[in-house]
C-alpha cells in the first residue's frame, strides 16, 4: 500500500511523531513530506493571530498530489487550540483527495484536540479513518496501535 505522511512542525515534536509513524509503517511503501512555510516563522504574535483567524500562509511541500497514494497520514501542532495555519494551506493545495482515506494526528502540550484536523480533511473529500493525538511529543503506544489498526482496515478495503 502506498502511504503519504505529510506534516508541519515548527519546534520538532510533530516531526518526531511523523518519523515514528514512518518507522512503524516501514513494511509499506511510505513517502514523507514536510510542509514548509514560504516565509519564515513571523514571530509568535503574528502566528497566533493567523491560527485564531484561520488565515492561510503560503507553503511548499514535496508532494501535493494524492494520485497513486492509498492513504494520507497528516499531522500538525496545535496553536491556540487549532491546527497550525501551514497545514490548512497544505490541505487547500492538496490535489486528488476525493474518496482517499486519511488518518490525522495532532501534537500539543495538553490534550483535547484529537479531532481538530478532521473537519478540514473531510472538506477536501478525504475519508478520515482515525484521529490520533500526542501530548508533549510522547509516542503513546495506544495511539500508535490505533494507527496500525486503521492501516489494516484500509488494506482490507
Ligand atoms: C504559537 C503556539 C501556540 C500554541 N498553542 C497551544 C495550545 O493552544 N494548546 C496546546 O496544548 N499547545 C499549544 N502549543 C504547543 C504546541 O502545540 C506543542 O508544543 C507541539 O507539540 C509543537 O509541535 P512542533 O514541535 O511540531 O511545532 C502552542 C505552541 C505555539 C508555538
Amino acid at each position: 500500500m502506498k502511504i503519504l505522511i505529510a506534516y508541519y512542525s515548527y519546534t520538532g515534536n510533530t516531526e518526531k511523531i511523523a518519523q515514528a509513524v514512518e518507522r512503524l509503517l516501514s513494511d509499506q511503501q511510505v513517502s514523507i513530506a514536510r510542509v514548509r512555510p514560504v516565509k519564515d516563522y513571523r514571530g509568535p504574535f503574528t502566528e497566533v493571530l493567523s491560527a485564531l483567524f484561520r488565515r492561510k500562509s503560503a507553503v511548499e511541500a514535496a508532494v501535493t498530489d494524492l494520485e497513486g497514494f492509498d492513504l494520507l497520514v497528516i499531522g500538525a501542532p496545535i496553536w491556540c487550540g487549532r491546527p497550525a495555519p501551514p497545514i490548512n494551506s497544505y490541505l487547500k493545495e492538496l490535489q486528488n483527495c476525493a474518496g482517499k482515506q486519511a488518518v490525522t494526528f495532532v501534537s500539543s502540550r495538553v490534550g483535547g484536540y484529537r479531532d481538530s484536523l478532521r473537519e478540514k480533511s473531510e472538506e477536501k473529500g478525504l475519508q478520515v479513518l482515525e484521529t490520533l493525538a500526542f501530548e508533549k511529543a510522547i509516542l503513546e503506544e495506544a495511539e500508535l496501535t490505533r494507527l496500525k489498526e486503521a492501516v489494516e482496515r484500509c488494506q482490507q478495503k
